[in-house]
């Protein structure tokens, strides 16, 4: 039975608009999929690993083919832990508010932590880089307060969806599906609203290809 990994990067619980659209998927989802699990990770509601001292270290060993000390072995237990379960997913659901024309920090943190080496992507001279989370769809829900789409003039500010479709393309995710949720705050809270109910129903029908 598949298990969707929902990953939860807004602390604005029911205010979120990217929350808000994301769950709807979900909803639609579970409608026609009503054995697949859907666990969700709460990113602002997770103590996430320590990257710095011997965990950093022990991934610069695994970058210089080096064996892991004593000391990096025990801290790169935790990162470890977090890669396998973020792995063990067969699909993915994401929620993420622009945060400063970028991603919030706690979904950077969890990025810095699963995208390493070996296990989320490999590096040879012959080959370069090679993803190694292959076969699982993504849709991910971008909220943002201001516009940034095509011919807003404002597209090279966007390094929230961008970076998630590169980053997610870097670890080897190619079928992966943004819904774009803007502008929640420039034009006012009716526009906003009208824009949430449009990405919900957007949602819903992408929901059903999922
Ligand atoms: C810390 C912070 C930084 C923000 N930076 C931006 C920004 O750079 N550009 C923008 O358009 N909106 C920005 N916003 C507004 C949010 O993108 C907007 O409220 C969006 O709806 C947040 O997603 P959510 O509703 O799912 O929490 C920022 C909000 C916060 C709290």
């Amino acid at each position: 039975m598949p298990e969707i990994l929902y990953i939860k990067a807004s602390p604005r619980g029911q205010r979120s608009y990217s929350v808000a659209v994301a769950d709807a998927f979900v909803r639609a989802y579970k409608k026609k999929n009503a054995d697949d699990q859907v666990v969700e990770l709460d990113l602002f509601d997770t103590e996430l690993p320590k990257f710095d001292g011997f965990a950093l270290q022990a991934k610069y060993s695994i970058m210089g083919g080096q064996k892991h000390t004593p000391e990096e072995k025990s801290a790169w237990e935790a990162v470890e832990k977090t890669i396998e379960n973020f792995k063990s997913f067969d699909k993915y659901i994401l929620a993420v508010p622009m945060w400063n024309f970028s991603i919030p920090y706690q979904l950077k943190h969890y990025i810095d932590v699963i995208v390493q080496p070996t296990y989320a992507f490999n590096y040879s001279p012959d080959k370069g880089y090679t993803g190694l989370v292959t076969g699982k769809p993504v849709f991910i829900a971008c909220a943002r307060g201001g516009a940034y789409g095509p011919g807003t003039g404002a597209e090279a500010y966007d390094f929230q969806s961008k970076y998630l479709e590169l980053i997610l393309g870097f670890i080897g995710f190619t079928d992966i599906s943004t819904l774009i949720i803007e502008p929640t705050l420039e034009q006012g809270p009716e526009i906003a609203e009208k824009k949430k109910s449009q990405a919900i129903l957007k949602a819903e029908e992408m929901a059903a290809r999922f």
